[in-house]
């Protein structure tokens, strides 16, 4: 049986965002994620390259986005999948060379996509140049002071310095051998050991890293996506810390005194970088990965004088909700606008499990970290898939900038039976398996329905495999196929700068509202959302696009489908 909603002229509007006032391209900004190992693999050596993204930018322009942001490219053992930085100003020869990046950027400007890059400030590889000095030059030097070396507690210093955790699991300290061969101080590592925190209370370190902004905004790029922001300064003592590693008390997670995290002193850094990126013309923008909680915490990184987005995690770990779903969207809205800077919405990324696949997941959602393996739920695919398409279609219409996660316009779930002896992600190994990792969501794309990488590298090489399954969800297999998710994702994404959806407005649409229901308008477009089980009745209006099957009903809205409806005529126009 279906619900029947009164007539649109009736509708009771509460608005919560009013259209933005000053257009700035970051403002309403469609971002594309390329995790570039996984991309595409032009030189065959199983790992992808900056030539191979070069080579398929036109894909990535007939989706009409903004920018793509890329992870990390820089030199680096790769211990954790590039994020472990030797390098800050050149290209790791497995991905390229400098000149690879320059023809990237090209490639790119003439299609009118800009291109931003990943900051890795919080801490660098143990092979930089600047750890390698500080290990040699011994405990009372400057050279340890650009990190952050202890010495350790206990009678012969054998104990760490405090009870901090790795967020990959296992203790956030790692001691050293001096030169005399005996065991020394400790040195600081919030991820691998591999990963030393650099120490930002020193003025060299922020020299160092203004040079580095420098040499690639000279290069040419739009911005940076800024790893782990909120982390770069920590408490004066450094204190113990009995929450988890990521900073979250518990239970509830309140983010409110994780001496790691969040640290006041932290935004002097972000204005000084904004400085920096104001002498450059063209908007070049800072966003922030930081795990801030609540949302209005959040809202301070994005002043005017500091960042100008950030990641907004609460939408991503949204539950499949009507009413969860307009709470968080409501407070995002609240708190951005508050301080006159965008919301972004994310989905998926590089860290966290394919919403396809945690969308149909019936267990709590899995934290970042936790991705599924042979011996857990397998999700259902379908609904998965269902649940995807129709959360994709709801957050593409919304207001504000979006963050797209490369595969997620193929409807690509995680990799779940991944076999354990694949694994590369340091999580896994430094909890001796009890978390499986973030893997799963770092499969090489597929290309084409055929061939041993489905089209993701020359030879069929891969650095890790790709599930069964995959040829149906390959680009080729979509391209044509007007019911394919890349079908839908262009479409929306032809929709959303038509009318204008990123820098419109939003009101709730009160009588559409069931308890499983969600109705917003943004720029005349009338967004509704069924997230459960019962088919819903559309209002009389024409549709626009709808996440569901092209043979369902015209004028019913099916259970866990988006659709979007024309109220009125699209006055305004994107770009
Ligand atoms: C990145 C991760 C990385 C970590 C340490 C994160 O937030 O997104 O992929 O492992 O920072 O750099």
């Amino acid at each position: 049986m279906s619900t029947t909603y009164g007539a649109l002229q009736s509708l009771r509007l509460t608005p919560v965002h009013d259209r933005d006032q000053e257009p700035k391209w970051w403002r309403s900004s469609v971002i594309y994620q390329v995790y570039p190992r996984s991309f595409r693999d032009l030189d065959g050596d199983g790992v992808g390259d900056l030539a191979g993204i070069t080579a398929e930018l036109g894909q990535l322009a007939e989706l009409d986005i903004d920018a793509i942001w890329l992870s990390p490219f820089y030199p680096s053992p790769q211990l954790d999948g590039g994020y472990d930085v030797s390098d800050y100003c050149d290209v790791d020869p497995s991905f390229g060379t400098l000149a690879d990046f320059d023809a990237l950027v090209s490639a790119a400007d003439a299609l009118s996509i800009r291109v931003i890059i990943d900051l890795v400030p919080n801490h660098c590889s143990q092979e930089h140049v600047l750890f390698r000095q500080a290990l040699a030059a011994g405990p009372d030097a400057p050279e340890r002071d650009l990190f952050v070396f202890r010495d350790g507690r206990g009678a012969s210093g054998q104990l760490p310095p405090n009870n901090w955790q790795s967020h990959f699991g296992g203790p956030a300290w790692t001691r050293v051998t001096e030169s005399d061969g005996q065991p020394g101080q400790w040195y600081l590592h919030l991820f691998d050991s591999s990963q030393p925190d650099f120490n930002w209370d020193n003025e060299l370190v922020r020299q160092e890293f203004e040079r580095v902004l420098c040499f690639w905004l000279d290069r040419g790029v739009a911005g940076f996506r800024v790893d782990v922001a909120h982390a770069l300064i920590k408490a004066e003592g450094l204190p113990d810390w009995d929450g988890r590693a990521d900073g979250g008390s518990i239970p509830g997670y309140p983010f409110t005194d994780a001496p790691m995290f969040g640290q006041p002193q932290i935004h002097d850094i972000y204005r000084r970088w904004r400085e920096v990126l104001a002498e450059y013309d063209g908007e070049r923008i800072l966003c922030a990965e930081a795990s801030v909680d609540p949302l209005d915490r959040l809202a301070d990184w994005v002043r005017p004088d500091q960042m100008h987005q950030t990641f907004n995690f609460s939408y991503l770990a949204a539950p499949w909700d009507a009413a969860e779903l307009r709470r968080i969207i409501t407070s995002s809205l609240e708190a951005f606008d508050a301080v006159g800077a965008p919301t972004t919405w994310v989905l998926s990324n590089h860290d966290v499990v394919r919403h396809p696949t945690r969308l149909a997941l019936t267990a709590d959602s899995p934290r970042p970290g936790d991705g599924r393996g042979p011996e857990d739920e397998q999700p259902d695919h379908v609904l998965g898939t269902r649940r995807a398409r129709a959360a994709s279609l709801l957050m593409l219409g919304l207001p504000g900038g979006v963050y797209l996660y490369q595969g997620e316009e193929l409807g690509l779930p995680d990799h779940t039976t991944l076999p354990h002896d694949v694994r590369q992600d340091p999580t896994y190994h430094r909890t001796g398996g009890s978390r499986l990792g973030r893997d799963g969501c770092r499969v090489p794309l597929p290309w084409t329905s055929t061939g041993a990488s489905l089209g993701y590298s020359a030879t069929g090489e891969a650095w890790l495999p790709q599930p069964q399954g995959w040829a149906e969800l390959s680009r080729e297999a979509q391209r044509h196929d007007p019911a394919s998710t890349l079908s839908l994702y262009r479409s929306a994404l032809a929709l959303r700068r038509e009318h204008g959806l990123g820098s419109g407005s939003l009101a709730w649409a009160e009588d559409l509202t069931g308890p499983d229901c969600l109705g917003l308008v943004n720029n005349g477009v009338l967004v509704l959302l069924n997230t459960g089980s019962a088919p819903v009745e559309l209002p009389d209006l024409p549709v626009l696009l709808r996440s569901g099957s092209p043979a369902s009903a015209p004028h019913i809205l099916d259970p866990e489908e988006c659709a979007w409806l024309q109220t009125e005529d699209p006055g305004t126009t994107g770009r």
